[in-house]
């Protein structure tokens, strides 16, 4: 791929949230005391300067602001931010500017104080549309307060989305089939829909050890997953991502960058990136950073050190291409069988793809990308696993 080709995206990592949610392993915290947001702008500012004397010259093509609860953030925090990645890198005309909110009414009257600041895209966490299940799963929002907020997006920002989490305790895809319903009914060009995962070490972990938390069997989960592709298919928001829909043209650029293994910074506490540092095709030497996830550790390092980097390591050929297969078989798109190829050093090996092809898991396409159906997906890390052994 040539480097005019390359997109190149900004993260950067809000890690505070008014509380936190029983299924969440994010790098989110919560403090009593309020946040010296002057100072974490002015280390936000350190940050991004830090990293563009390392990858200089690029075109900033999606900036994401996620947390955490970005939307707790005053919005001259956010066009501080803005301003220090427009003086050290020059920034699209056209670039995507996402801001991840809480759908709180108190969140909501900020909006016009973000697009003021540059903010064109803002995804809502509304979780679910049930005041029960919102209860359950630790949210501070009604269903209602959340429908409001999604108003509120739609108004002022051009474009939006919201995340809905499904393969709840106790959910029947019934149920679910009319609640993703009524959602489709109030989307936009986007919608993100995550089944549950009990991550380690959190309250519902501890829930589900002690038979507390009845999750969906293996045949149910399959049933609500079949209903999400059927009902957003049928409205016009096929998956473009395992977990994401859009309407053509709405997808989420950000997370693309990602996906498409394209070059990406990560700013602020816990953040991770993707640098292709010194190398002239942009491909060649690409760096794996992420920085310290604590975050007045963070705030202290970057004051004294100008990053708050923790991990800075040149990927091997073999975890480039891996991760390339891993991010890029998520899409609905699939991959560049060439610039695996390219990134590898060698093709992928034909017998694996005409085998999991023959059980209807991956599917060729005429111009030379290889990608996973619809009956893969279910199973997608052993579709991995087996084309990177
Ligand atoms: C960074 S998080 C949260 C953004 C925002 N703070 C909020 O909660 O609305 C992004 C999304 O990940 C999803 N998510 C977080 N933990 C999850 C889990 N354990 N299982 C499934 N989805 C999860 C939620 O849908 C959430 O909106
Ligand atoms: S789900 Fe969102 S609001 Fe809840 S703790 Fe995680 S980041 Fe914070």
């Amino acid at each position: 791929m040539s480097a005019s080709e390359q997109a190149f995206g900004v993260y950067v990592h809000w890690p505070f949230c008014l509380s936190k949610c029983p299924y969440c392993d994010f790098n989110s915290h919560v403090r009593r005391e309020p946040i010296d947001e002057q100072r974490f702008a002015r280390a936000f500012a350190a940050e991004i300067a830090a990293t563009a004397a390392r990858v200089p010259g690029r075109t900033v093509s999606t900036i994401f602001f996620g947390g955490g609860t970005p939307s707790l953030m005053q919005p001259s925090t956010i066009a501080a931010v803005l301003d220090a990645i427009g003086r050290h890198w020059q920034v699209a005309a056209d670039a995507e500017i996402t801001l991840e909110a809480n759908p709180t009414s108190v969140e909501a009257t900020r909006f016009r104080g973000y697009r003021t600041a540059g903010v064109n895209r803002v995804s809502l966490g509304v979780q679910a549309l049930d005041d029960r299940v919102l209860a359950e799963l630790g949210r501070l929002h009604s269903a209602r307060e959340a429908l409001d907020a999604v108003d509120v997006a739609r108004s002022v920002f051009g474009r939006y989305s919201f995340d809905l989490i499904y393969a709840r305790p106790n959910q029947e895809p019934q149920a679910w089939a009319s609640e993703l319903t009524t959602a489709l009914g109030e989307a936009g060009e986007h919608l993100s829909l995550y089944q549950l995962t009990v991550e380690p070490e959190t309250p519902f972990a501890a829930l589900h050890a002690a038979g507390k938390l009845r999750l969906p069997d293996q045949d149910t989960a399959r049933a609500l997953y079949d209903t999400t592709q059927e009902i957003c298919a049928a409205h016009g928001l096929p998956a473009y991502e395992i977990s994401n829909h859009a309407r053509p043209g709405g997808e989420c650029r950000h997370n693309l960058v990602y996906w498409r293994s394209h070059e990406y910074a990560g700013i602020g506490p816990g953040a991770h990136g993707r640098l292709n540092i010194g190398a002239p095709d942009r491909d060649g030497e690409r760096h794996a950073t992420a920085t310290e996830k604590r975050p007045e550790t963070w705030l202290s390092r970057v004051e004294l050190q100008g990053d708050g980097l923790v991990d800075d390591d040149e990927l091997t050929r073999e975890e480039r291409s891996d991760e390339f297969l891993l991010m890029g078989l998520r899409l609905a798109e699939g991959i560049d069988l060439a610039r695996y190829a390219e990134i590898a050093g060698r093709p992928l090996d034909p017998d694996r793809i005409a085998v999991l092809h023959q059980h209807g898991f991956v599917e060729t396409t005429g111009t030379g990308r290889l990608r996973v159906t619809l009956p893969g997906f279910p199973i997608l890390d052993a579709v991995v696993a087996d084309l990177a052994a």
